[in-house]
C-alpha cells in the first residue's frame, strides 16, 4: 500500500471517525474486509472515473454498488436532475412523472402490473415481505444464504447449519422472534428447499430470491433452479419475491426475470431505477398489490417516496438505457475485461474462478467453482485484499470485498479497460511471491 497517496483521505477518516460512527455511512464502504485503515474519500466523479480527496484518479468498477450504469455525471442526467430541481424537489402530492415512470417500469417488467415507489431497496424488500404476509396470512419467510436484501430485521437473518435450524440473526438488535420466522437455505439447491418446505411449507408466506445473485459475488442460478423455486413455493401456497435491486436494468432493459423467463409474484427494484438518486420500487400482480394502502389494509408510506427529483433521474436513466446497443456494448466490454483478468490470473499461476453475468463479474481466489455461499466463502480473503490494494494504488477502484462484483458502465472506454488489464497484470504478477 502506497500510503503517501492517501494523506487527505487519512485526515478525513480521522475527522469522520470522531463524528460518524465507524467513519462511514454504510459499513460496505469501510476497508475492514481488506485489512482496515482509511477508505478512499471521493471528491468528484466524471464518466468512468473517480477522483479522491488527494487528487488521485481511479477507473471505477464499484459503480456505487451497481446503480452507476451510465457512468458518473452523464451530461443528460445532470441536465434532467438540474431541471427537475429548478421545479421544486418535493411536493407531497402526486405527479405525472411518477405515473410515467411506473408505466415505463411495467412496460419493461410486465409482472409488475401495479407499482409503488419507495426510497431504497431496503424499503422495497421490507414492504414486499409485509405484502406477502398480508396476502397469505402466514409469517414465515424463506431466503438464500449469502443473498443480501437490505437491512430490515427480517432480511438480516440466516439459518445456522441447514434447514432444520431456526434462524439466527446476523445483526445485534434483531428480535429472536423475528429471527425465528426466517429459514435460510443454500442457493442452487432444490433438495434443501424441498426439505424446508416439507417441514414449514404450510407456514411460509414467501421466499426472497436474487434471481442472479450479486451479493456473494456474481452467482448464476443453475438451469431449472428458479422454475423449481416457483413451482415448489406455489405448491406450498407461498409467494415468490424477486429482489432485482441489483439485477433490474443491469443485464437488459428489464429484469433478470425477462432473460430467465420468470414471472415472480412480487418484484423489488432499487439502484439503477433511480438513476443514481434515492429510489426503490416494488410491484406485482394487481390483486396482490391491491392489498396495499390506501386500497388495502397493508400499510406503507413515505414522505420522500416517488419524489420528483429521483423520479426524473429514473426516467432519464431509462431513456438512455433503452437506446439500441446499450446492453450489447456493456456485455462486450465486460467480456473483454473479464477474459483479460482471467488470462492474467492464470498466467501468474493463481487459482481463481471468474463468474460473469452480462456487465458484472467477480474474480474469486479459489479452486472451487462458486455456486452458493459455502463455495463463495472458499475465496481467499488475503489474496483479494492484495489485489484490491494493488489496484487502488494503480488507479483502479473496486468494491472493498471479495463478495462484490466489478460493474461496467457505458462510460468505460477500450483504453480504460486496457489500462485496467495492465494494472491487474502488474498486481497479479507481484502477488506471485
Ligand atoms: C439485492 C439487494 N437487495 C436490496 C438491497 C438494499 O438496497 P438499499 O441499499 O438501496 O437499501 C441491496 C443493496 O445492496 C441489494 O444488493
Amino acid at each position: 500500500m502506497n500510503t503517501d497517496r492517501y494523506h487527505q483521505s487519512e485526515e478525513l477518516y480521522q475527522r469522520a471517525l470522531d463524528v460518524i460512527v465507524g467513519g462511514v455511512n454504510s459499513p460496505a464502504r469501510s476497508f475492514k474486509a481488506v485489512g482496515g485503515g482509511a477508505p478512499v474519500f471521493i471528491a468528484r466523479a466524471q464518466g468512468a472515473y473517480l477522483w479522491d480527496a488527494d487528487g488521485n484518479r481511479y477507473i471505477d468498477y464499484l459503480a456505487a454498488y451497481g446503480p452507476v450504469i451510465l457512468g458518473h455525471a452523464h451530461p443528460e442526467m445532470t441536465e434532467a436532475i438540474t431541471k427537475a430541481a429548478s421545479r421544486g424537489t418535493l411536493y407531497g402530492a402526486p405527479t405525472e412523472l411518477e405515473v410515467q415512470l411506473a408505466e415505463r417500469v411495467r412496460e419493461a417488467i410486465p409482472s409488475m402490473e401495479r407499482v409503488r415507489f419507495v426510497n431504497s431497496g431496503t424499503e422495497a424488500v421490507m414492504t414486499a415481505v409485509r405484502l406477502s404476509r398480508a396476502a397469505t396470512g402466514r409469517s414465515r419467510i424463506m431466503k438464500f444464504e449469502g443473498c443480501y436484501h437490505g437491512h430490515s430485521d427480517i432480511a438480516l437473518v440466516k439459518a445456522g447449519s441447514g434447514p432444520s435450524t431456526l434462524g439466527i440473526a446476523d445483526s445485534a438488535g434483531v428480535p429472536t422472534h423475528v429471527a425465528a420466522d426466517v429459514v435460510s437455505l443454500p442457493f442452487n439447491n432444490v433438495g434443501a428447499l424441498k426439505d424446508a418446505l416439507d417441514r414449514w411449507g404450510s407456514e411460509v408466506a414467501a421466499i426472497l430470491v436474487e434471481p442472479v445473485v450479486g451479493n456473494m459475488g456474481i452467482v448464476e442460478p443453475k438451469p431449472g433452479f428458479l422454475d423449481e423455486v416457483t413451482r415448489l413455493m406455489h405448491e406450498a401456497g407461498g409467494l415468490v419475491i424477486y429482489d432485482e435491486v441489483i439485477t433490474a436494468f443491469r443485464f437488459t432493459y428489464g429484469g433478470a426475470q425477462n432473460i430467465l423467463g420468470q414471472s415472480p409474484d412480487i418484484t423489488c427494484l432499487g439502484k439503477i431505477v433511480g438513476g443514481g438518486l434515492a429510489l426503490g420500487a416494488y410491484g406485482g400482480r394487481r390483486e396482490l398489490m391491491d392489498l396495499i394502502a390506501p386500497k388495502g389494509a397493508a400499510y406503507q408510506a413515505g414522505t420522500l417516496a416517488g419524489n420528483p427529483l429521483s423520479v426524473s433521474a429514473g426516467l432519464k436513466a431509462l431513456d438512455i438505457l433503452r437506446r439500441p446497443g446499450t446492453y450489447e456494448g456493456l456485455e462486450a466490454k465486460a467480456a473483454y475485461l473479464a477474459e483479460g483478468v482471467l488470462r492474467n490470473a492464470r498466467e501468474f499461476g493463481h487459482e481463481v474462478q471468474l463468474n460473469r453475468y452480462g456487465s458484472g463479474f467477480t474474480l474469486f481466489f479459489t479452486g472451487t467453482p462458486v455456486r452458493d455461499y459455502t463455495t463463495a466463502q472458499t475465496a481467499d480473503t488475503g489474496r483479494f485484499a492484495r489485489l484490491f490494494r494493488g489496484l487502488l494504488d494503480r488507479g483502479v477502484h473496486l468494491a472493498p470485498s471479495r463478495f462484490e462484483a466489478w460493474f461496467l458502465t457505458i462510460a468505460h472506454s477500450r483504453q480504460d479497460l486496457d489500462e485496467t488489464l495492465e494494472a491487474t497484470r502488474q498486481v497479479l504478477s507481484d502477488m506471485r511471491g
